[in-house]
């Protein structure tokens, strides 16, 4: 199975570039072009959580792993904070509550994250 069906199997319904929440967080994944053909990396583009500390981002990681993990897919993300405006805008920086960058490094780690350069984090699948 590849990652976008066993994605389907679990009730996520984003499309590659897309934005989308499942009323909690929203996600966006892209395909990965770091990897070639058979095995297609994907990238965590956008992770948002409506309602921090509830563990909502924890779950949709869960799944994102999961659905990697099937389908043998590697993952790549920047584990950089950002926070939405009054506006709706995105801006780098601390969200109140939410992850600072040291922070987010270690959280991505309990989910095998690794470092792989100064900015981007990759995952194995398992
Ligand atoms: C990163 C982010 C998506 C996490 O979402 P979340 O819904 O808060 O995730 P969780 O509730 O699962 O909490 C994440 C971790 O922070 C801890 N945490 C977060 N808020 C907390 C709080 N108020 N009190 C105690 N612990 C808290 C949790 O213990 C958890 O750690 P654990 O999984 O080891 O137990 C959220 O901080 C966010 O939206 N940040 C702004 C956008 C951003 O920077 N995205 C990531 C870019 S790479």
């Amino acid at each position: 199975m590849n990652f976008r069906d066993v994605m389907h199997e679990i009730g996520l319904k984003t499309l590659d570039g897309v934005t989308w929440s499942d009323g909690e967080v929203e996600v966006e994944l892209a395909s990965s072009p770091r990897e070639e053909s058979d095995n297609v990396g994907m990238t965590i583009r956008y992770f948002y959580s409506r309602e921090v500390g509830r563990g909502n981002g924890y779950r949709m990681l869960e799944k994102i792993c999961h659905c990697a993990d099937k389908s043998a897919t590697k993952l790549y993300l920047q584990p950089r904070p950002y926070r939405q405006t009054e506006h709706g805008a995105i801006k780098f920086g601390n969200r109140q509550g939410g992850l600072t960058k040291q922070q987010l490094i270690e959280w991505y780690s309990k989910f095998g994250f690794k470092k792989v350069n100064s900015r981007w984090m990759g995952r194995e699948p398992k």
